[in-house]
C-alpha cells in the first residue's frame, strides 16, 4: 500500500526519499512522485509506473535541489494510477504540498464543499482534499490548520505535510496507517515503515493515532490535538541492516525463504524452557486460560491461512473450540464474543485495516486480545491486551514466506502451551513434541536444498491454465496457502480444495493434464487422499504428491513425488509449505513475473 517519506534536515532531500521509496517499494505501488522545498519554492516530480521513473525524470533528485522535502509510492485507491493522481498532491498557489497513505472516507462531502467555495480539483484522488482544505483553513500556524482539518475528515491517514512559508519544517500526522519518525545525524525523518529509514538511523519515535509532528532540521516535536507537546520515547531497532536487504539473493522471496530456518529457530528457542513451554509475553497466567471457552483466530491473507492450520492443531492438543475468520467478515458481522473469549490476531504487518479494525471489535466487547504479529510497535502489536512476537525480522516480499512460517510455529506453541495448562498432554507426549519442534528448522534447510528438483518440475507447468491443490484436514490448509501463494506470483488460477469436497463441482474442470497438488501427510487421512488422487488422475490430471518419507505407495497414485521428512502430525505444514512456496516462486520465475511486486497486490494493506 502507499508508502509516504519525508526529511528535513542538512543535506539534499531528493536523493534520500528517492532511497526511503525504494526501501518502500515493497509495500506495492503504481506510481510514485517527490516535492522538495527550496527557499521557499516548492517543485514536485511525480510520474504513473516504477519509481525509477521518477529517479530518471530527476536525474535522481539534482533537479529538486532543496533540503526539505516528501515523497510518495501510490497504491490507486480513488481513481487511475496516472500521472495527475500520483502524490504529492499541491494547492493553486504551489505554496501547500501533500502525501498521504490511507483513505478520506467523507472526502466527497468535502470535495463538493470545496467546489462551492470555488476551489478547482485536477485529480480524482481523496488526498488532493486534504491539500485544498489545509488551504482553505491555513491561517499562517500549520499546527492549527491540520487539526482543524483533522476534526473534519473521516478515515485513516498517515500524511507528510509542508508549507513553503514555514521551509525548515515538515509536517506529518497520523489516524490509522502507520507514521514513524527517524532521528538521523543530519536531519530527521517520516517513513510509512522502518526499513526506509535504517540506512540513517536505528532511532525511530512510533508516532499514535492523532499524534502531529514537527520536524526541523534539529528537533522533532509531537503534539496532541488540544496542541499539548507529547513526550515519547525513541524505540532502538536493532535488527541488522542487511536484513532489510537481498544479500546476493536474485529476489528477497527467496531470500526470505531462505531465512525460514533461523527465524523458525527464532520464534521458538525463547519460548522452550526445560522440555516445557514458557511464553512470558503471553500476558495470560494459568487460570485466565482455564477460563477460556472459545478462541477466534481473526485474521488476512496467508496469516489466516495460519490461524486454520492452528486450528486444527489448537482443537486437537487443547480441545478448546476454535473459530477461524477472515478480518473484513469479522468486523461487520456483530461475532458472539465475551470475557471468556480469547480473541488471536496474527499478522506480519500489524497494520492490515481490517485486522485491526476486529481487533478493536474484539476489545470493545470484553473480549482478551493476543496479537501474533511481526512487526514490533505496529499497530497491532500496542493495541492488542499482549502480543507475541515472531521473529522473522523484516519481510519485504509481498508474498509472505518466513513470516507465515513462523505464525505457524507461534501456534504450535500456543496450542502446545494451552493443552499444557489445561493438563490435556502427557509429559512424554510434550518432550515428544518439543524435540519434533526443535527440529523443524533443520528440516526447512534440507527442503530447501532440493530446489533445483522443484524449479525443474515448475518449468514444465510455466503455461499451465489452472492448478488445483487439494488436501484433507491439515493438509486442506496448506493446500490454500501453496494456492494462494502459487496465483499471487504467477497470476495461473488456482484454487484449494478439501479433497472430500472435489466431486461435488469442481472436478468437472479436471481434464487431459490439468496439474492438481496433492498434499497428504495426515496417516489416518491416507487412504481417503489416495482415492482422491485415483479419481482425478483418472480423468485426465497429472498429480503432484506432497507426502512424508516412506510413503512409497503413494508414488502409484501420482505422477510426481516430493517427499517432506517425517514429524508428528501437527507440524507437517511446516515442511509441505516449503516446496510449495518453491513450486509457486519457480513457476512466476519462469514466467517473467515481478517475484517481488505482483501486479495490484500490496504488502501491507492499510486500507480496507
Ligand atoms: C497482504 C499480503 C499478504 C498477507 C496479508 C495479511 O495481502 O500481501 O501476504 O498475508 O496482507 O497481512 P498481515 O500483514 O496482516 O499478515
Amino acid at each position: 500500500m502507499c508508502g509516504i517519506v519525508g526529511y528535513v534536515g542538512n543535506e539534499q532531500a531528493a536523493p534520500i526519499l528517492l532511497d526511503g521509496l525504494e526501501k518502500l517499494e515493497y509495500r506495492g505501488y503504481d506510481s510514485a512522485g517527490i516535492a522538495v522545498c527550496q527557499d521557499g519554492k516548492i517543485k514536485m516530480t511525480k510520474a504513473k509506473g516504477r519509481l525509477k521513473v521518477v529517479g530518471e525524470l530527476t536525474h535522481n533528485g539534482e533537479t529538486l535541489p532543496g533540503t526539505l522535502g516528501i515523497g510518495h509510492t501510490r497504491w490507486a485507491t480513488h481513481g487511475e494510477p496516472s500521472d495527475v493522481n500520483a502524490h504529492p498532491h499541491m494547492n493553486k498557489e504551489n505554496s501547500i504540498v501533500v502525501v498521504h497513505n490511507g483513505i478520506i472516507e467523507n472526502y466527497l462531502k468535502l470535495k463538493n464543499r470545496l467546489i462551492e467555495k470555488g476551489y478547482e480539483f485536477v485529480s480524482e484522488t481523496d488526498t488532493e482534499v486534504v491539500t485544498q482544505m489545509l488551504d482553505y483553513y491555513y491561517n499562517g500556524n500549520p499546527l492549527q490548520t491540520i487539526i482543524k482539518v483533522m476534526h473534519r475528515m473521516e478515515g485513516s491517514y498517515a500524511l507528510g505535510i509542508i508549507f513553503n512559508d514555514h521551509p525548515h519544517q515538515l509536517y506529518a500526522v497520523r489516524k490509522d496507517s502507520p507514521l514513524i519518525v527517524g532521528k538521523a545525524k543530519s536531519g530527521n525523518i517520516i517513513a510509512s515503515d522502518v526499513p526506509a529509514v535504517l540506512k540513517y538511523t536505528r532511532d525511530v519515535y512510533f508516532i499514535e493515532n492523532e499524534e502531529i509532528v514537527c520536524l526541523t532540521e534539529e528537533d522533532i516535536e509531537i503534539f496532541n490535538v488540544d496542541e499539548e507537546i507529547v513526550h515519547k520515547e525513541s524505540v532502538r531497532i536493532d535488527w541488522d541492516v542487511n536484513a532489510a536487504e537481498k544479500g546476493g539473493y536474485e529476489h528477497f522471496m527467496l531470500k526470505e525463504m531462505y531465512d525460514q530456518p533461523k527465524a523458525i529457530a527464532d520464534t521458538i528457542s525463547p519460548r522452550i524452557k526445560d522440555g516445557k513451554i514458557e511464553i512470558e509475553e503471553l500476558g495470560l497466567s494459568d487460570e485466565m486460560i482455564r477460563g477460556i471457552r472459545k478462541i477466534f483466530v481473526v485474521a488476512c491473507g496467508s496469516a489466516y491461512h495460519a490461524g486454520i492450520t492452528g486450528k486444527y492443531v489448537m482443537e486437537d492438543l487443547a480441545r478448546i473450540p476454535v473459530e477461524v475468520e477472515m478480518a473484513s467478515e469479522f468486523r461487520y458481522r456483530n461475532p458472539i464474543v465475551g470475557e471468556d473469549t480469547l480473541v488471536i490476531i496474527i499478522s506480519q504487518s500489524g497494520e492490515t485495516a481490517d485486522s485491526l479494525a476486529a481487533l478493536r471489535e474484539a476489545k470493545g466487547k470484553g473480549a482478551k486480545v493476543l496479537g501474533i504479529v511481526n512487526v514490533v510497535g505496529s499497530s497491532i502489536a500496542r493495541e492488542a491486551d499482549s502480543v507475541m512476537y515472531t521473529w522473522a525480522g523484516p519481510e519485504i516480499a509481498v508474498a509472505t514466506t518466513k513470516a507465515y512460517s513462523c505464525q505457524l510455529v507461534s501456534m504450535y506453541l500456543l496450542s502446545m502451551k494451552f493443552a499444557q495448562v489445561l493438563g490435556r498432554i502427557t509429559d512424554e507426549k510434550m518432550l515428544n513434541l518439543v524435540e519434533d519442534l526443535k527440529k523443524i528448522p533443520d528440516q526447512v534447510e534440507l527442503l530447501l536444498s532440493h530446489k533445483e528438483r522443484i524449479q525443474k518440475f515448475a518449468n514444465r507447468y510455466l503455461a499451465a491454465k489452472d492448478i488445483f491443490f487439494i488436501g484433507r484436514g491439515i493438509d486442506y490448509a496448506i493446500s490454500m496457502e501453496g494456492s494462494l501463494k502459487l496465483k499471487e506470483i504467477s497470476y495461473i488460477h488456482s484454487e484449494a480444495y478439501a479433497a472430500g469436497e472435489l466431486k461435488h463441482g469442481t472436478i468437472s474442470l479436471v481434464e487431459d493434464g490439468t496439474l492438481v497438488a496433492a498434499v497428504l501427510t495426515q496417516e489416518d487421512l491416507y487412504k481417503k487422499m489416495l482415492s482422491n488422487m485415483v479419481e482425478v488422475r483418472s480423468r485426465g490430471a497429472f498429480v503432484l504428491a506432497v507426502t512424508q518419507e516412506g510413503n512409497d505407495e503413494v508414488e502409484r497414485a501420482s505422477d510426481y513425488v516430493i517427499y517432506i521428512p517425517n514429524t508428528n502430525k501437527y507440524f507437517t505444514n511446516s515442511l509441505a509449505v516449503i516446496p510449495l512456496q518453491l513450486f509457486g516462486y519457480y513457476i512466476a520465475v519462469g514466467r517473467g513475473c515481478d517475484v517481488d511486486k505482483p501486479r495490484n497486490l500490496a504488502k501491507s494493506v492499510t486500507v480496507e
